[in-house]
């Protein structure tokens, strides 16, 4: 995991090329840290979560550590512990997602924790996990669903079947395109104008609409009264 800062801009970068950025319990520990970086950091306005190498962002879990867990007691203290979903989630920041090559499984789900995903138009997106007898724990199965809506959610997750760029954006599992070799230039732009911008409103505007999108329409309206509250007084 690299971590590096530069006019208000967070760089989180998966650094393991050679496993197609598998997500292993050191990449999950790093990002922990990270993550709180961005969290307590004034200087950082917005992160950006990219990957190294030119074939993928992250193809999911690390299959050789691929339930390797102690045991399912021991699991659940290291989750609640380590709460990277949660401390993902929490971020008042936005944070924009890098996406190229292959993005399976965790790849999704970190993707799903940023507010913007923009991806170069060579990936490919998955959720592989039920073929493994498994289900997204990373937060998909919730996430998914807030993002591209049910029949979506279910046809990817129950059938495993990988989307093309252009499918995920039709689908708004992503936002926006990009050639891959302008891929850097276009986040870097969009990150540069939203570091521009006055860093409260933005985080307010983030939470009005992350959270109340959680909230029935009466909720929704007190939390953006609230925020709005803040910015003024
Ligand atoms: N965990 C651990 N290592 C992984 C990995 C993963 N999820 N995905 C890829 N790698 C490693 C491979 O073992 C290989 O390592 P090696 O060079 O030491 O043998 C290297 O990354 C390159 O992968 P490889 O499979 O040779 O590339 P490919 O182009 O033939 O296939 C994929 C690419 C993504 C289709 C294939 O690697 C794959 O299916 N990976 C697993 C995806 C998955 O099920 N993830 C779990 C989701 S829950």
């Amino acid at each position: 995991m690299l971590y590096e800062k530069r006019d208000g801009k967070a760089y989180i970068t998966l650094n393991r090329p050679k496993a197609l950025n598998a997500y292993n319990i050191e990449m999950r520990d790093g990002l922990y840290q990270v993550l709180g970086a961005v969290r307590d950091d004034p200087d950082v306005r917005v992160a950006v979560l990219r990957a190294v190498g030119d074939r993928a962002f992250c193809a999911g879990a690390d299959l050789t550590e691929f339930l390797t867990a102690e045991s399912p007691t021991l699991a659940r203290k290291a989750r609640w512990d380590r709460d990277v979903w949660g401390l993902f989630l929490s971020i008042e920041k936005p944070l924009i997602a890098a996406l190229h090559g292959y993005v399976l499984g965790s790849g999704v789900e970190m993707a799903l924790c940023c507010d913007i995903r923009i991806a170069a138009d060579d990936a490919q997106l998955g959720l592989p996990e039920t073929g493994l007898g498994i289900i997204p724990a990373a937060g998909g199965s919730q996430t998914l669903p807030r993002a591209v809506g049910l029949g979506r959610s279910l046809d990817m997750l129950l059938t495993g079947r990988w989307l093309t760029a252009r499918e995920a954006l039709r689908a708004r599992l992503i936002d926006r395109l990009a050639p891959p070799a302008e891929l850097s230039a276009v986040v870097d732009r969009l990150a540069d104008r939203i570091a521009s911008l006055p860093a409260l409103a933005v985080a307010s505007a983030k939470q009005a609409i992350v959270r109340g999108l959680d909230l029935n329409l009466a909720d929704g309206l007190e939390l953006e009264a609230r925020l709005a509250r803040r910015l003024v007084n």
